[in-house]
């Protein structure tokens, strides 16, 4: 049985990642902590019979609840400055990180680098879980290769409560388009066009246009657009529900529950991709 923590369980992403867990029989829910629903039972909370009662305890009391409950994983779809706090504090202690929370620092990644590897605890952190996303990325990569001179634009869509644009997925793509171009993402990123006097709206050559749309209740739509003379090329991938994400979390917690190497795990090896 895998120990699970869950930090951020009665968030839309997290509300589903908890049923599942609740559900799968090689997983035990050990404890779950919020800043909301404090106290209230985990299972009445994400609508689903919990035999372990299990209560969602203030996250401001981390640390006692990793020394009562001792984790093997803890599974965080939170926002990055608490993930920040508390993920630190989990990997400390031993515990193995599944990380889903999007606009994470530069800082903050550096750091859990070296955390894993001074305590033996390997970490999986992925600004996407969905399969199809992740087979999205690969075919990024590939098409690039073929279409390094044509124009390529990366387009997001996603609900109008999302608080960072633009998403961590789109910035992924990105990442990996400029990759390989053999170009730095900085280098050639384009954050929107906006109208303005010192803002330029017509596209350039070499340029990776990201741009953001904030609308209703959109799961997340990502479309890679290459454009060349007379014709263009789509890849997009549409999220219906947050169950993608959230098969894909406890995909996750079982892969790095016995994973081996003191490291960060991406989702393209946690799918062997
Ligand atoms: N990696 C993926 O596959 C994937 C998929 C969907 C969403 N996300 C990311 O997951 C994060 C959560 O998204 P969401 O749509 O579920 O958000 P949400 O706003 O619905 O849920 C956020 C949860 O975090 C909790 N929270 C806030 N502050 C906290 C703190 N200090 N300590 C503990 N918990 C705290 C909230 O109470 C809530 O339960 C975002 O960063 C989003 O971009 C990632």
């Amino acid at each position: 049985m895998i120990k699970l923590l869950i930090l951020g369980p009665t968030g839309n992403t997290c509300r589903l990642i908890s049923k599942l867990a609740i559900e799968d029989e090689e997983i035990e829910v050990v404890a779950a902590c919020d800043i909301s629903h404090i106290d209230e039972e985990l299972g009445f909370v994400v609508g689903v019979n919990d035999s372990n009662k299990i209560r969602i305890t203030d996250v401001n009391n981390l640390q006692d609840v990793i020394n009562e409950t001792r984790p093997d994983v803890v599974v965080d779809f939170t926002v990055a400055k608490a993930t920040e706090k508390n993920c630190i504090k989990c990997v400390e202690n031993g515990v193995r990180c599944v990380i889903g929370t999007t606009a994470l620092s530069e800082d903050f990644l550096t750091k859990m680098e070296e955390l894993v590897k001074e305590n033996s605890a390997p970490a999986v952190i992925s600004s996407n879980m969905a399969t199809g996303v992740n087979i999205l990325f690969k075919m990024a990569s590939l098409l690039t290769n073929y279409l390094g001179d044509w124009d390529i634009e990366v387009l997001e869509a996603h609900h109008h409560r999302k608080l960072d644009s633009p998403s961590g997925t789109a910035l992924t793509i990105a990442k990996n388009i400029s990759n390989s171009l053999g170009v730095k993402l900085e280098d050639v990123a384009k954050y929107g066009r906006d109208k303005g006097p010192n803002k330029r709206q017509v596209g350039a050559k070499n340029e990776i246009g990201i741009l953001s749309v904030r609308a209703g209740d959109i799961v997340g739509d990502h479309t890679i657009l290459y454009a060349g003379s007379g014709e263009r090329i789509e890849l997009k991938h549409q999220a219906h529900s947050r169950n993608c994400f959230a098969s894909g979390a406890i995909t996750a917690v079982k892969f790095i529950a016995i994973a081996k190497e003191n490291k960060i795990y991406s989702t393209s090896e946690v799918l062997g991709l």
